[in-house]
């Protein structure tokens, strides 16, 4: 449990301190892991993309037969307020809805909305010139495209992760690649074309920004991408809210290009921070 002095989250309809939030045990969150949420991050003070995030939660929300019981502009309200109150200039806000206090552990009752803040370190440079080894595992999500609370098959692993000396994991099914469990995956080709699967993976806002810039001097593709196409690329990264670009220097025992960070994957990290400083000079 994150011991924070002086945290306020939101749960179920209060803004009250972090130490007083507790779920009851009929949650179908805790019976059968039934939920969805959404994560975004505040710099400087901004919650950067915020519609954007807003947009997935209501989505995974309708996806999963969740009501929320708030309209977006109740729960920016809420998410201004809690901002106000926890001041932390650099964080990210994380928004839970759970399948609620269940009579008999099974059927959807009132879903619980809690949202929490935490304040947050993004990567240093230095780490992303480091890049990262990923292993693969054959597995795709379940209804990939709600951000639903089901991490398992990414957390199980990470004991078999570590001893392969690997920092992720990419999921694939007969070879066609999706992504991993907190990130999307781009590949950049010998002709430089960037390049992300476009099925059955959660549709990453980071994964949106990324095309955005990358369309503005490369070739960019929404389509399929198999492990042989990886093995084949010049370079790989994957892409999200916290880590933003990470370059992908080795897959399995396979070295991606010359097994280090490549000029399009450092030149469109650049691009997406860029993008992101404009956003944090927007206020609202
Ligand atoms: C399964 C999955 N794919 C992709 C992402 C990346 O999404 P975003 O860029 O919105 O953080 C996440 C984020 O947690 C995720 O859980």
């Amino acid at each position: 449990m994150p011991s924070s002095p002086n945290l306020y989250v939101y749960h179920r309809g209060e803004i009250i301190p972090l130490e007083k939030a507790f779920l009851h045990i009929s949650d179908l969150a805790v019976q059968r892991g039934y939920g969805i949420f959404d994560f975004f991050k505040i710099i400087n003070g901004i919650p950067l993309f915020l519609d954007d995030y807003l947009a997935r939660f209501y989505e995974s929300a309708r996806l999963m037969h969740l009501p929320v019981l708030l309209t977006p502009d109740e729960l920016k309200k809420v998410l201004y307020r809690l901002m106000a109150q926890n001041q932390i200039p650099q964080s990210g806000i994380k928004m839970v809805l759970t399948g609620g206090y269940s009579e008999d552990g099974y059927t959807p009752a009132a879903p619980n909305l809690l949202i929490t803040q935490q304040p947050i370190t993004l990567l240093t440079a230095a780490q992303v010139q480091q890049g990262i080894q990923v292993i693969t595992y054959s597995y795709i999500r379940d209804l990939a495209e709600a951000k639903t609370i089901n991490y398992s098959t990414g957390i199980r692993l990470q004991p078999h992760m570590r001893a392969q000396g690997a920092q992720d994991i990419l999921y694939h099914q007969n070879g066609i690649i999706t992504e991993c469990p907190r990130s999307n995956l781009f590949i950049v080709t010998h002709d430089n074309q960037v390049i992300t699967p476009k099925k059955d993976v959660l549709k990453g806002i980071t994964r949106k920004n990324v095309l955005e810039v990358a369309h503005q001097k490369y070739a960019t593709v929404e389509g399929v991408v198999t492990l042989t196409d990886l093995a084949q690329a010049k370079e790989a990264f994957t892409t999200s809210t916290t880590k933003q670009i990470l370059p992908v220097v080795q897959v399995d025992d396979q070295v991606i290009g010359n097994g280090k960070p490549g000029t399009v994957t450092l030149d469109l990290w650049q691009d997406l921070l860029s993008l992101e400083k404009q956003q944090a000079l927007v206020r609202v």
